[in-house]
């Protein structure tokens, strides 16, 4: 019973063979996947998704990349939709400092309108960091954000930094880079996170696990990342499956 609490199912990679790709997790043993919407276009066909397949669920979000494209009503948007059965966290939203698409001034209104709303709504958030471990930690605190927790994806932080996000009420997911042969730190944190915090995601299309790194991702590979887990925790690959998919369903509600 494995859950992917993180993957993007209706990326344009999987065009021309999504119905397969998700039969294939469903073979692997993924019986819950988290589809994340992030911006204008993958928002509604997100939702679609959740709509189509009792086992998907969708997050909507704007993504920090994306910032700059948000417009004056798309946080109404978003607060309709959350509104919706299938749509069980506010994501990802966050900051990214290594794409200089959206300023970064303009990433970080939009995080923390986010995380108002979020509170607003008593909805977990999914947060996505790149390259700006401070800034999301001291808006995560300025914002109050341990009032609804949530997910910190694809996690690469330090120790230090994973121990507030767990002050702050979040769980730490991991994704295919712990797989890696050369991921220390990524593993280290794995090794002392509290299993009851712990989740595990794909981030498909992108981050494939050891050893098809370079190749397309997808949900089916979260066994990949169950298997590095179990390894680092001295636990059976069922034993991770089980403890990551119930702190999933816990967290976000799911069935
Ligand atoms: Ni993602």
């Amino acid at each position: 019973m494995l859950t992917d609490s993180h993957t993007h199912l209706n990326a344009e990679q999987f065009n021309e063979d999504q119905d397969e790709m998700i039969q294939r997790a469903l073979d692997a043993g993924v019986t819950r996947m988290v589809n994340v919407g992030f911006n204008r276009e993958t928002i509604p066909s997100s939702i679609a998704l959740a709509e189509k397949y009792d086992f998907i669920y969708s997050t909507v979000g704007w993504h920090p990349v994306d910032a700059i494209d948000m417009m004056p009503g798309d946080l109404g948007w978003i607060e309709e939709l959350c509104k919706h059965e299938k749509v069980v966290a506010i994501g990802e939203i966050g900051l990214d400092y290594y794409w200089d698409k959206s300023p970064r001034d303009v990433q970080q209104r939009v995080f923390r309108e986010q995380i108002q709303l979020a509170r607003k709504l008593g909805m977990p958030i999914v947060i996505h960091n790149r390259d700006a471990h401070q800034d999301i930690l001291h808006i995560l605190k300025e914002e109050k954000a341990e009032e609804v927790g949530g997910i910190m994806h694809c996690f690469s932080g330090s120790w230090e930094t994973a121990k507030q996000c767990l002050d702050m009420n979040f769980h730490i997911s991991f994704g295919g880079p712990v797989t890696f042969k050369n991921a220390k730190q990524p593993k280290e944190v794995l090794a002392q996170v509290p299993l009851d915090r712990l989740l595990i995601e794909t981030d498909a299309p992108y981050l494939t696990p050891h050893p098809f790194r370079g190749k397309r991702n997808e949900s089916a590979y979260v066994r990949l990342v169950a298997e590095t887990a179990a390894e680092i925790r001295g636990l059976t690959v069922d034993e991770i499956a089980e403890i990551t998919t119930n702190n999933t369903i816990r967290l976000l509600g799911l069935k």
